[in-house]
């Protein structure tokens, strides 16, 4: 593979032992993936955050990369964690999770990471711009970032995208390239798509049926950024979807032969099987989560609306970053919800976070990839739905 000198000094440890154990993950990548060189990165964004999933084996491993000098190159931004990083008490996580959360968090800044931990980095401030080259891992981010935006990213690990922002680079392929950027797979939509949870739905299905390829849609007339991003993660969840265009929708789906020649075609006119299979029996609701991907400013207004003078009687979570909280707060729609007994919780989600630790059984979600995770990452058991229908559960604790 061909360095520039640059590299190769970072190669040889003239930067630091992290930033030499960083290239050579890279390079590592590299080979396996056949690239030929190196491109420099806009931003990264990095999954591995949560305790729940890092442990202790993992807080060591950041700890050492940071002592090794490790200091990230580009603006970086960081996955949701296993809890709201300051409500965490009033949300009943217990102190040995919420002690060693706040390390792993601690230990990603001290290599210059901004500690805003979420999935929809785009919504507050790690925008990246058309045809940039990026290195993100949260997978419903990896699949906004390419198809709505436009940049180019694959979907990096927790380690592989930290490397890349230690470094400031990434190998060449996979979706940096043109060639693999075209559509497989001509999905004809035939039934009418209203909800978010119609177009997690949508998602799911096409996730299941495509794997890791690339949907090009027909029929889909409007989307809105909400409904886009719901899609984009069921995809992810359900396959391993990176990339998709929407021909008036999203900025690629015009460009020149954008589908590929050899293109299958698949046809969805129902999205009954998805409500089915994402659909558990349990009928009494104890927790319910809205915010996956977390919530926008619009989303958490609709909430706020419903649930205007009422009180719910399950737990209800609006999960979203630190940065819509806040806004959330200054537009006294933080308090509309509070009043009503539920919560925005930031930096974490419903995925994440202990939520079995924390009691709950049966969880209802509008949210495809949510009700598609939780069963086996949170043993619990599902209901999935339109928000509308989700609040009704939240007020009434039953489906
Ligand atoms: Fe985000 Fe958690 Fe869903 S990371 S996409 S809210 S599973």
């Amino acid at each position: 593979m061909e360095l520039i000198k640059e590299e190769r000094l970072m190669l040889k440890g003239k930067e630091g032992e992290g930033v030499q154990k960083a290239m050579e993950i890279l390079i590592a990548l590299a080979e396996i993936y056949g690239a030929e060189r190196m491109i420099k990165i806009k931003s990264a964004q990095l999954a591995g955050v949560s305790y729940k999933n890092l442990g202790d084996a993992g807080l060591e491993f950041l700890s050492e990369w940071a002592e090794k000098g490790a200091r990230v190159k580009v603006p970086t931004t960081l996955n949701p964690a296993g809890m709201d990083l300051e409500n965490w008490e009033k949300l009943g996580i217990p102190r040995e999770f919420a002690e060693k959360q706040l390390m792993v968090v601690k230990v990603y800044e001290k290599m210059g990471v901004k500690p805003t931990c979420t999935c929809t980095p785009y919504l507050v401030g790690n925008l990246p711009g058309f045809g940039d080259h990026i290195a993100w891992s949260e997978s419903s981010a990896v699949c906004y970032a390419n198809s709505v935006i436009g940049a180019r990213t694959n979907r990096e690990g927790g380690p592989s995208a930290l490397a890349a922002a230690i470094t400031g680079r990434t190998p060449l392929y996979g979706y940096h390239l043109d060639e693999n950027r075209k559509g497989k797979f001509l999905i004809e939509v035939e039934c009418k798509l209203g909800k978010i949870s119609d177009f997690g739905a949508l998602g799911y299905l096409v996730g299941k049926k495509i794997g890791n390829s690339v949907p090009y849609f027909e029929g889909i007339e409007k989307a809105d950024s909400d409904q886009l991003k719901a899609l984009g993660a069921a995809m992810a969840a359900s396959g391993a979807v990176a990339l998709f265009h929407i021909p008036g929708i999203t900025p690629e789906a015009k460009l020149h032969n954008m589908v590929s020649e050899s293109a299958k075609t698949i046809v969805i006119d129902s999205l009954e099987e998805a409500y089915k299979e994402l659909n558990s029996q349990a009928k009494e609701i104890d927790f319910v989560a809205i915010g996956c991907p977390h919530a926008s400013l619009a989303e958490i207004e609709q909430v706020s609306d419903l649930l205007k003078g009422k009180k719910v009687k399950a737990s209800l979570w609006v999960t979203t970053s630190s940065e819509v909280r806040e806004s959330a707060k200054r537009k006294g729609l933080l308090a509309e919800i509070e009043k009503s007994g539920a919560e925005i919780v930031a930096d974490t989600c419903m995925i994440v976070a202990p939520i079995k630790d924390l009691g709950f059984k049966n969880m209802a979600t509008n949210a495809g990839k949510a009700a598609f995770y939780a069963p086996a990452h949170c043993g619990v058991s599902v209901r999935f739905g339109s928000l509308d229908k989700c609040i009704e559960a939240a007020l009434t604790g039953r489906w």
